[in-house]
């Protein structure tokens, strides 16, 4: 079956983000909005996102492809869904609804973005009200590839499942929730946590920052592995029961701290006890704790790493890509205030701090044009700090046309600052050059032994 087609109305942040959600999975999406600025803008931005995806390897077509599956259009024939992303109100939604409804085709399911409102308040009303429903996203969907779905009551089981379906056929998660509940799970959720923050940080136990590591360098993590019911089977052998058994007690001294009585009952423990036992029986509860130990040092080897490896290659590049430009104020910028950069053995070729390396760089100005190609980069990564090799081949054509090539290569201090990697210390090698160089550096290093 060919992909279905798709219209989303809004093309704010979140519209823009599932036109790139059902135009990856190869739907064809026309995206409207009632504002033209917005109209002008959103395919310079998804195509800004779909290259940034690009460079993370995360596309499976070139974003140009995927690009041109999007148009601006407010037509609505054809959709088989329709995914609305106007502002979270409720006056403004209930008009919409109205309009979709008798624009939109019969059969096509009609889904809101809705953060908080339901379908209920805004669609109860419409002839087509059988075909409505939340269908709340994640921000961004396409990095949190997760959805809730949330009937009214009034929703028909075969638009639940239509919507579930094409979603599903998206690539995103579908969490459905039997009946509507202010907030849906995915706020609710994020609000037991943040409610607790607020009050961490009120009675003077935590700063701000220090709740922010905790979740990030823990909770977080472990939850990109597992959710907290599976976290908690795990955590205290013989699984979940026996941790309720065990910290029901403390969690319920805390909650009533909060103003809060919702005890886990009996009842209620051998519910969650009987679905974990039957996602999990307890036979193979060893294996699958050994199973998040390695989920999580893959996250820790492959995503801690890779994502500053990336940031580190990029500056490189755009190290590059200034002298190319001959933007040599700028280069400045990628290096720390108290940088050393080395060029050659002789004093000439060596400068201290980030300003005068911008006047030893001024010289490149005597070329009509430059051009810098950068090859291998290998990257030590050691917590802040960074060691790196990369190799350059540099081509500069004098204003009477000649040319030289250069090939050098820059051994890197790399340090982790507030405002990303910078290169806190430099030095080239140079391997040799098509012609001759500056003296100093035609004499200097060649590789080491
Ligand atoms: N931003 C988030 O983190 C997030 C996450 C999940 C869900 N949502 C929900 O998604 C919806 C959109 O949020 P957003 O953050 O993209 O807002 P946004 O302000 O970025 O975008 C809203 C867009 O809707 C357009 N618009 C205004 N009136 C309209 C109309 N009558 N018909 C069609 N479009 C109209 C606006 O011009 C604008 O471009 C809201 O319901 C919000 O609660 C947002």
């Amino acid at each position: 079956m060919p992909p279905p087609k798709i219209a989303i109305v809004g093309a704010g942040s979140i519209g823009v983000a599932w036109a790139i959600v059902f135009a990856r999975s190869g739907s064809a999406v026309a995206l409207q909005d009632p504002d033209p600025r917005r109209l002008e803008l959103a395919p310079g931005e998804i195509r800004a996102r779909l290259g940034e995806l690009a460079g993370f390897d995360l596309l499976d077509e070139r974003p140009e492809v995927i690009a041109t599956r999007i148009v601006m259009s407010a037509d609505l024939a054809g959709a088989a869904y329709v995914q609305e992303c106007a502002p979270e109100s409720l006056e403004l939604k209930r008009d919409l609804f109205a309009r979709l409804d008798r624009e939109a085709a019969p059969e096509a399911v009609l889904a809101s973005s809705s953060s908080f409102l339901t379908a209920s308040a805004f669609a109860g009303e419409l002839p087509g009200r059988e075909r409505c429903l939340v269908a709340h996203p994640a921000n961004p969907p396409y990095l949190l590839p997760v959805v809730e779905l949330v009937p009214a009551p009034f929703t028909r089981a075969d638009a639940v499942d239509r919507a579930a379906a094409i979603l599903e056929g998206a690539g995103i998660s579908v969490v459905r929730l039997a009946r509507e509940v202010d907030g849906f799970i995915f706020n609710r959720l994020q609000g037991a946590l943040l409610r607790e923050a607020y009050c961490l940080v009120r009675d003077g136990v935590a700063g701000v920052d220090d709740v922010d590591r905790l979740v990030r360098d823990g909770l977080g993590r472990r939850w990109s592995v597992i959710g907290p019911f599976e976290t908690s089977d795990l955590n205290t052998r013989g699984g979940i029961e026996v941790h309720a058994q065990r910290m029901g007690p403390a969690y319920e001294r805390m909650g009533a701290e909060r103003g809060q009585h919702d005890p886990w009952t009996p009842e209620l423990v051998a519910r969650v006890t009987a679905e974990r036992r039957a996602l999990l029986p307890l036979e193979q509860w060893d294996e699958r704790v050994a199973w998040r130990d390695r989920m999580l040092m893959t996250r820790m080897s492959a995503s801690g790493g890779m994502d500053d490896r990336l940031a580190i290659t990029r500056l490189l590049h755009r190290y590059c890509a200034m002298l190319d430009s001959m933007e040599l104020e700028l280069v400045t910028e990628l290096f720390t205030p108290d940088c050393a950069v080395i060029y050659g053995p002789d004093e000439r070729m060596r400068s201290e701090g980030a300003d005068n390396l911008a006047a030893s760089l001024r010289r490149l100005h005597r070329f009509a044009r430059t051009s810098h190609h950068l090859s291998n980069v290998d990257i030590d990564l050691d917590a802040n700090e960074a060691r790196g090799r990369s190799y350059v081949l540099a081509w500069h054509q004098h204003p009477d046309g000649r040319t030289q090539t250069l090939y050098a290569e820059y051994h890197d201090r790399f340090v982790r600052t507030a405002g990303g990697w910078r290169i806190a210390e430099r030095r080239q090698l140079t391997h040799g050059s098509d012609a001759p160089w500056d003296l100093p550096l035609a004499m200097s290093d060649r590789r080491p032994s």
